[in-house]
């Protein structure tokens, strides 16, 4: 099936409705090689075995050795090119982060897709990272950005490199918490998150505009699933009413969810399809649920001094220094 959003198009002049676009439409994957984090669960783990089945040299970044054993075989079955690899990779602890960076950067690979999957949600109070920031801000975003910049020079290695940022539509209901990111003084779970994923956006924004503006090939893009029935609905609950709430309200939005496969559309149409616009945003037909097209976002995701912010921010927390001064 050809591209549901022509070539060359502005993401603005992006169609509304797209056609019926499923794994089947994902173009032959050889020769790319694709590093998915989270790769061991939900939308990785289908977005990983849908890129190996394509062809691709899957890298899955994943934090549990045991859980990802278990995936990278389903992975493996898929695969029709070369066999996947799991890279540990804990984004909620920078040493790791740096070392699996490292890791990829000694084997000299060229990255070809990068999807930004892994993720945490709502969870429960005082869940920090091993660097002490908000587990949500730290892993889906400060994590993601500290990754993507150390694996810069393996993507520019690409001859057209793209990143894919997993969002939700939770940033709807997200804004930067500039005076307590990480949440120190009140902490409300769900706005945590919203924050996370609202910085996804503003992260693609500002990654696809550095690299333009730098010469350089790479595009950075995002995606949402909608509703998806995946393990991030089952985080640890706190004790107490609020806990029990919060439980149920997980078991609610659970079922109303489509499936993982359903959900992983988005994210495997922004990391395959040629022709996308840098900063494309994408999501399921009718929000939560239906096949990919071009998704809106919290008009707070177009603002470049936030972007801007949220960099500098991102720069001072994890130390890591993209080759591109502003
Ligand atoms: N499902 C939905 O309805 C929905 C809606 C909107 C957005 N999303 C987004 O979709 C993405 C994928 O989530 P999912 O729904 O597929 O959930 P999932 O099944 O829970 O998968 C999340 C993945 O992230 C990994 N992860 C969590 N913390 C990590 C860390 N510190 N380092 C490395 N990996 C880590 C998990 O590893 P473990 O298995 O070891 O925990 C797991 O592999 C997330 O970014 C999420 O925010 C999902």
């Amino acid at each position: 099936m050809a591209n549901v959003f022509s070539a060359g198009t502005t993401t603005a002049s992006l169609p509304l409705i797209a056609r019926r676009w499923t794994i089947d439409d994902i173009p032959d994957q050889t020769g790319k090689t694709a590093v998915v984090t989270g790769a061991n669960s939900g939308l990785g783990l289908c977005t990983a075995e849908a890129l190996a089945a394509k062809g691709a040299h899957v890298l899955m970044a994943c934090r549990n050795e045991l859980k990802a054993a278990a995936a990278l075989e389903s992975v493996a079955a898929a695969a029709t090119g070369p066999k996947p690899e799991v890279l540990p990779l804990d984004l909620a602890d920078l040493t790791s982060v740096r070392r699996a960076a490292d890791h990829l950067d000694v084997r000299g690979n060229a990255i070809d897709v990068l999807v930004n999957n892994a993720g945490v949600m709502a969870l429960p109070r005082n869940v920090r990272t091993a660097e002490g920031f908000d587990a949500q801000f730290g892993t889906n975003h400060l994590g993601h950005y500290a990754f993507t910049g150390l694996l810069l020079p393996a993507l520019l290695r690409a001859p057209d490199p793209r990143v894919v940022t997993v969002s939700s539509i939770a940033a709807w209901g997200g804004v930067i918490n500039w005076p307590d990111p990480n949440w120190r003084v009140l902490y409300v779970r769900w706005l945590a998150y919203s924050q996370s994923k609202l910085a996804n956006l503003l992260f693609t924004a500002e990654l696809n505009r550095r690299a333009r503006e730098h010469g350089t090939a790479l595009i950075a893009v995002s995606a949402h699933p909608g509703l998806s029935a995946t393990n991030l609905y089952d985080s640890e609950a706190e004790k107490g009413v609020g806990g029990r709430l919060a439980a149920l309200q997980q078991r609610v939005l659970v079922g109303l969810a489509q499936s993982d496969r359903m959900g992983a559309l988005p994210q495997l149409y922004a990391a395959t399809m040629p022709g996308l616009p840098g900063n494309s945003y994408l999501g399921p037909a009718f929000e939560t649920f239906g096949y990919p097209r071009r998704a809106f976002r919290n008009p707070l995701a177009y603002s470049r001094t936030q972007a801007r912010a949220l960099w500098r921010l991102s720069e001072s927390l994890t130390d890591v220094h993209y080759p591109w001064p502003h």
